[in-house]
């Protein structure tokens, strides 16, 4: 881990920010920030180098979206609420974090719905919910997911919809149903860079080009991709000429 704080240092990004103009939006909504409770950052240390590499790129804060993932990461809301309030103790102020959770869809995702038992992000009278799907194979459950969300009040987002390979392979089918689920769409923006590869690469430019995403995160996991992906990944957003994640402009307020 400390070779890994070592490589990093926020300076090492200087010369991806031309004369300190800022790249980045205010929020980063979709981040692995909160330390040790699944494949994210892995420490304390880890996140305050992580924060500190955000903050010079230009964020100024974070929504905290770690997984819930029954079988995989079995978080609880009330957990991870303790562990939020944890770091806040700890995160000097200048960085503002608020907590939400990336959901898996599936089975004991209606649960929680109906237990009004769900971690979202409220946005005015708005109540953001981040849904993620399989990443080869469509889940049957995804859709009616988003849809239940829909009707128990909330405002769904799809994770990093350019990495599910049927959504690549079929998007005259999935765009169009994904816009009638009333969902935003949100893209990871390291993919515009290929931290995923060529396919989700190419299907990020493509809904970049349309101005498809409502929301693009750094989906961070580990302090070494701000420097190799999201850093070069701002400054294809920014050189697209569109407001990032300006939904989020009510939460600087
Ligand atoms: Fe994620």
């Amino acid at each position: 881990m400390m070779s890994l704080l070592r490589r990093f240092r926020p300076q090492n990004l200087a010369p991806e920010v031309p004369n300190g103009a800022r790249l980045a939006p205010a929020w980063d909504f979709h981040c692995h920030l909160l330390p040790a409770v699944d494949d994210g950052l892995r420490s304390l240390e880890e996140t305050r180098a992580a924060i500190a590499g955000l903050s010079t790129l230009g964020y100024r804060g974070a929504v905290l979206t770690p997984h819930i993932y029954p079988g995989v990461y079995d978080n609880t809301s009330d957990r991870l609420r303790d562990a939020f309030q944890a770091l806040r103790q700890e995160i000097e102020a200048g960085f503002t974090l608020h907590l939400a959770a990336e959901y898996f869809a599936d089975a004991a995702l209606f649960r929680a719905i109906e237990q009004d038992d769900i971690l979202y992000l409220k946005l005015g009278n708005q109540k953001i919910v981040l849904v993620e799907f399989p990443t080869m194979m469509p889940n049957p459950a995804g859709m009616d997911v988003l849809l239940q969300l829909r009707r128990a009040g909330y405002q769904p987002v799809l994770a990093h919809v350019e990495r599910y390979r049927y959504v690549q392979l079929e998007q005259s089918l999935w765009l169009p149903r994904l816009e009638r689920s009333g969902a935003w769409l949100q893209c990871d923006i390291g993919s515009l860079v290929g931290q995923y590869g060529p396919h989700p690469q190419a299907f990020a430019r493509a809904l970049l080009d349309q101005e498809l995403p409502t929301l693009w995160g750094t989906d961070l996991h580990r302090v070494a991709q701000l420097e190799r992906y999201v850093a070069p990944g701002l400054a294809v957003l920014t050189k697209s000429g569109h407001r990032i994640n300006a939904a989020l402009e009510a939460l600087a307020a």
